[in-house]
């Protein structure tokens, strides 16, 4: 995934895109580049690495303008390199654009281009965008780029400025989010809310197909037949401080820390203590609609996939069936398409997410919005823990209305008031997890094992240290261990088992002997008075005691401070997981402050 940025106004340009392509740069930082409208032509500037680079090329050679576009970019076509760097110009360089997402057929189409005369510059597919516009009829610019995109097969958001119309950005989105920043005299677009935090927080969230036209005077949003469309405004639901890094060394440790507070958000005016049920105005599921749900289909990719399993019950019985995509972001291609493909199926589609006004939220028939605050590290850390909330309060509200005894209802509804609580005293555990980070921060493997609920919260652990600190780390059904992966145990592979006291407790703990029994090293993620370990495991975390389902809340949060401390002591950093999100801090390359999500 890429960053775009683009400002028409009154004020210089340059020094906004960049501030903008810092607040993007988690999205890609092989190479930056803006390009401006200077009064005479277009003026490019660009560099391999990262925004602070384009920061100091642009104090050295300055560009004067105020109109322009901005990319930070993460390479798919094309070796990160400067030439390969966005913006990208026609043959006549009057033209320059800035795309996210990938042209399918771009091989085809450039090869016709190069047929009619055109020459590249580049390897990338997004130049092939630039020459087809150059060659494009059309009365106005936007009609030109509508009719440039006419043979383009595959995902783009683009944005295109123009030398013969000065003073206009054309943007347009397909399978690739962009929103417009509605200031005052002054407007943005953007691929990410965050990058327009800073001169506005009203936007405008562009659909699919549509194209839209900036201008200081105002936007328009139209259809692929230039017909004005009507777009809501929306207020941003957080402000610049909510992404300040404040007093930590990093975005993900930020964010672990942040976890009472974002459960708390999850949480907040949505139990009902009496009725021991759970109030989800958004769901859009009155009870004769949960009634008939027959089946639950759960969607997510990565972490909100282990949220996901976390969440999954036995199959009932089909059709009937009410889909739920959960999300931090609301725009990862793979769960959106799931997404469609259910809906036009017929099912009714339920959105777990983080981001408001994303396309996943606006898509689905109702939902429940995390309220967690920005996410900005790479890994996905408070995200999860709301998911697993999010999902514990669907399922109480569904239960309650097919069945669930208002005591047990009452049960959990007391149970997740605690929840924020028993949180912070997990993050107690921090120093006893820096120490174990010490003593295996060199295995170059580790094994994650857990059962139930705390199964996915083993993959998800394994996913965190493979991520952050690059060792390679496995997650299994504890009960599959020795089917296998039994066999890479020796003294400096840790294996840890998601533990805490519940109904499959006495089962972990003889796959623990295995371990033990074949020289393992084992770290157990235990609740909190269990005494049972002592002799078995080499090292023992404990978390608070809580009920069994409650659990993957807790006993996940040693696991991120695990993978975040291993990383700090490997020293990981400027590379595609480990990079800087805000590299004009002292704390550049550091872990979790870059996402490293594959392009969509
Ligand atoms: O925004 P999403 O929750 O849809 O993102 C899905 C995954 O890309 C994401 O969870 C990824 O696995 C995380 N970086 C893992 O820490």
């Amino acid at each position: 995934m890429c960053g775009i940025v683009g400002y028409v106004g009154s004020r210089e340009a340059a020094p906004i895109l960049v501030e903008g392509l810092t607040r993007l740069e988690y999205r890609g930082y092989d190479s930056a580049g803006v390009a401006v409208l200077n009064g005479r032509g277009v003026e490019t500037r660009k560099v391999a690495g990262r925004i602070t680079a384009l920061g100091e090329l642009l104090t050295r050679t300055p560009v004067h303008g105020a109109c322009g576009i901005g990319h930070t970019r993460w390479a798919t076509h094309g070796a990160p390199s400067e030439r390969n760097a966005h913006p990208h110009v026609d043959c006549t360089g009057t033209v320059a654009l800035v795309h996210n997402g990938i042209i399918e057929n771009a091989e085809i189409l450039r090869a016709r281009l190069e047929r009619a005369g055109h020459r590249f510059a580049t390897e990338t597919d997004t130049e092939t965008l630039a020459h087809l516009i150059e060659d494009a009829p059309g009365a106005t610019f936007e009609e030109r780029v509508i009719a440039g995109l006419a043979p383009v097969e595959g995902t783009y958001g683009l944005a295109v400025i123009s030398e013969a119309d000065p003073g206009k950005i054309v943007v347009a989105r397909r399978g690739s989010p962009l929103l417009i920043g509605v200031g005052a005299g002054e407007y943005l677009v953007a691929s990410d809310a965050n990058a327009v935090l800073q001169r506005t927080r009203s936007v405008v969230y562009l659909n699919d197909g549509d194209i839209a036209v900036l201008t200081p005077l105002g936007y328009r949003v139209l259809d692929r037949a230039a017909r004005v469309q009507d777009r809501a405004v929306d207020d941003i639901e957080w402000d610049l401080e909510t992404l300040a890094l404040g007093h930590y060394p990093h975005f993900m440790l930020k964010e672990i820390c942040e976890q009472p507070d974002s459960v708390r958000a999850t949480l907040r005016g949505r139990l009902l203590p009496d009725e021991g049920t759970a109030r989800l105005d958004g769901l859009n599921l009155p009870p004769a609609r949960c009634a008939r749900v027959q089946r639950i289909v759960i969607l997510g990719c990565g972490t909100s996939w282990h949220a996901g399993l976390v969440g999954r019950r036995k199959p009932l019985r089909l059709p009937g069936t009410l889909t739920v995509a959960i999300s931090q972001s609301g725009e990862t291609a793979d769960t959106l398409e799931a997404l469609r493909a259910a809906k036009a199926a017929g099912s009714t589609v339920i959105g777990i997410v983080n981001v408001v006004g994303s396309t996943i939220a606006r898509e689905a028939d109702g939902g429940i919005y995390l309220h967690a605050g920005p996410e900005i590290g790479v890994a996905s850390t408070k995200a999860f823990t709301s998911q697993l909330v999010a999902l514990l309060l669907f399922a109480l509200y569904l239960g309650r209305q097919r069945g669930l005894a208002l005591a047990a209802g009452r049960t959990l509804v007391r149970e997740l008031e605690r929840l924020p609580d028993l949180v912070a005293r997990t993050l107690e555990l921090e120093p006893a997890v820096r120490a174990l980070a010490e003593r295996y921060g060199d295995a170059r493997n580790a094994l994650y094992l857990g059962r139930g609920v705390n199964f996915p919260v083993a993959l998800e652990g394994a996913l965190k240290l493979k991520e952050i600190s690059y060792v390679h780390a496995e997650g299994y059904p504890a009960a599959e261990m020795k089917h296998g992966p039994i066999a890479l145990i020796d003294d400096n592979t840790p294996v840890v088992f998601v533990a805490p006291k519940d109904p499959v407790y006495a089962k972990v703990v003889s796959n623990m002997q295995e371990v033990k029994a074949r020289g393992g090293r084992v770290v157990a993620i235990t609740s909190e008075g269990n005494g049972d370990l002592r002799r078995l495991a080499d090292h023992q975390l404990s978390v608070p005691a809580t009920l069994p389902l409650l659990s993957p809340v807790l006993t996940v949060i040693p696991l991120q401070l695990l993978a975040y401390h291993i990383a700090v002591l490997r020293g990981c950093r400027s590379s595609r997981s480990c990079g800087s999100r805000r590299p004009t801090t002292t704390s550049a390359s550091a872990p979790g402050r870059t996402r490293s999500r594959p392009p969509p």
